[in-house]
């Protein structure tokens, strides 16, 4: 096995403009307090980034580009202390709930629980009614499917995951971690 230097925070974003101005201001005030992250995009997600033209400072970036998610290794050498998945589309949360690794987030989200690292998700579809910010600062409400809350009440289930469902929790559940390191 390679050695693992420092240990790093791996943060996958997917194809959601619900909450993602609020998780990139978290990933923007970690890394302003020295936390080490890479940051893992869908291809979806890497649309959204410029359609509603927000900015990262993240250096180390992966995109979505290999059929077998190649980036995913890294869990095999325990790169990661952490993964956080948010903002997570109900595209995403449904493939994690079924068990499905078709992509580089999905893909993650197997191998973190397969190296049984602590992982955390913002799932868009938290209850019944949300407001959620369109491109252009426009907000629209959405209103999530009895499938999507069922998808989103199933995940809470599966081995080292946390299913947080707003900002204050998804703060609270990293700095819970980070203290642990
Ligand atoms: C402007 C825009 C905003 C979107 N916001 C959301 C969202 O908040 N939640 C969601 O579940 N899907 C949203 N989508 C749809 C996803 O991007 C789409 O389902 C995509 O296939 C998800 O791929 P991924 O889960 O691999 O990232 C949005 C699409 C667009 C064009």
């Amino acid at each position: 096995m390679k050695p693992v230097e420092k240990q790093r925070l791996a943060w996958a974003l997917t194809g959601s403009g619900h909450y993602l101005r609020e998780c990139l201001d978290i990933i923007n005030q970690l890394l302003s307090e020295q936390v080490d992250i890479d940051l893992f995009l869908s291809k979806a997600a890497a649309e959204i980034l410029q359609q509603y033209g927000y900015k990262h400072n993240v250096g180390r970036v992966y995109q979505d580009k290999t059929a077998s998610a190649v980036p995913v290794e890294m869990f095999y050498y325990g790169a990661y202390h952490t993964v956080v998945i948010a903002p997570t589309t109900s595209n995403t949360v449904a493939k994690m709930v079924c068990g499905i690794s078709d992509n580089l987030v999905t893909n993650i989200f197997a191998q973190s629980g397969k190296c049984r690292v602590p992982t955390i998700v913002f799932a868009c579809d938290t209850d019944p009614e949300v407001e959620s910010e369109a491109p252009r600062e426009n907000m629209v409400m959405v209103y999530p499917r009895r499938i999507d809350l069922e998808n989103t009440a199933k995940l809470k289930t599966f081995e080292a995951t946390t299913v947080v469902s707003d900002m204050p929790q998804l703060n609270a559940a990293i700095q819970a971690q980070l203290v642990k390191l």
